[in-house]
């Protein structure tokens, strides 16, 4: 299982046990689905020792639970358009589906991911319900479309699309092809991305890309906004909206404008739609 998978439920969890008013996000389903890894459990148990550590996680933290929340309000902005079906794209520890689902019952949710965390996941939510389908498949390779439509994915449904913290782990060329494909696969499809920008990545601390490389999972892949804007208007997207970490923060989670954050993802909703005046 990734191990950043398991620090962001770990940094949801910690962020769920703030005060309300203080917190960014509350997801009480995060704490029973972290699982102790021992490469996780050295870092954190250890982190006054490695210089910058503990606030390099103090500051991941909440990049990724601004990050989260944006995600979470453009997946209700989905859901108030009329979405029918939520396809999460490299879904790990989110229960986004258990937490958003309850107030959308007509809603089927399917959890994609190559890892086979699923048994986990059913055996630790006692919420876990038949409107969430879970499907093992990896999309660097052919074949994951047709595993979705097997489970039950409904071509005439529209569709909300999310990749939140995958798309800089797929093969080259991975997002062009998604954006493509998901126009041919569901009705009224809109598509929520987190992102690398470049000049990000090339920011990040020296501590941060050792733990990534120890951790085998360093990002490979990069996009600028602009870069975005050409890719959606190729696969013939009517609007492309990028968020990056301020503006997540000032739209979605106001309560993080003190904290203290390093390097982010920013945030994309690719949509067939035309933006409204
Ligand atoms: C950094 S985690 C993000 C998890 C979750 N979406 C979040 O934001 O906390 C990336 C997830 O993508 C999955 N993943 C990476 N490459 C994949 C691939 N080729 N096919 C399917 N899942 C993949 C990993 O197993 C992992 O669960």
């Amino acid at each position: 299982m990734s191990q950043i998978a398991i620090a962001n439920a770990f940094f949801r969890a910690r962020e769920s046990a703030n005060p309300e008013g203080q917190r960014i996000l509350d997801d009480p389903f995060a704490v029973g689905l972290v699982r102790t890894q021992w490469r996780l459990q050295a870092m954190w148990t250890f982190r006054w020792l490695i210089p910058g550590l503990a606030h390099l996680f103090d500051q991941l933290q909440t990049v990724h639970c601004v990050r989260h929340a944006a995600v979470d309000a453009l997946v209700r902005e989905g859901l108030e358009k009329g979405a029918l079906q939520v396809v999460l794209l490299g879904a790990g520890l989110d229960a986004r589906a258990e937490r958003l689902g309850q107030s959308n019952p007509q809603v089927r949710w399917f959890e994609v991911d190559r890892s086979p965390y699923i048994g986990h996941k059913r055996g630790v939510l006692a919420q876990v319900d038949d409107r969430v389908v879970h499907v093992t498949a990896d999309l660097s390779v052919p074949g994951w479309e047709a595993a979705l439509l097997k489970a039950g994915l409904d071509p005439a449904r529209p569709t909300l699309w999310v990749a939140e913290g995958l798309i800089h782990y797929l093969p080259e060329g991975t997002l062009e092809k998604l954006l493509h494909d998901v126009r041919t696969i569901t009705v009224q499809p809109r598509v929520v991305i987190s992102f690398i920008r470049p000049d990000m990545a090339s920011s990040a601390h020296s501590t941060l890309k050792r733990v990534l490389s120890w951790l085998g999972e360093l990002p490979k892949i990069y996009f600028s906004a602009a870069r975005l804007d050409e890719i959606g208007a190729q696969a013939n997207w009517a609007t492309v909206k990028t968020w990056t970490f301020d503006q997540q923060v000032d739209a979605f989670a106001p309560s993080a404008r003190t904290r203290a954050h390093g390097v982010s993802q920013d945030v994309a909703l690719f949509s067939a739609e035309p933006a409204q005046a």
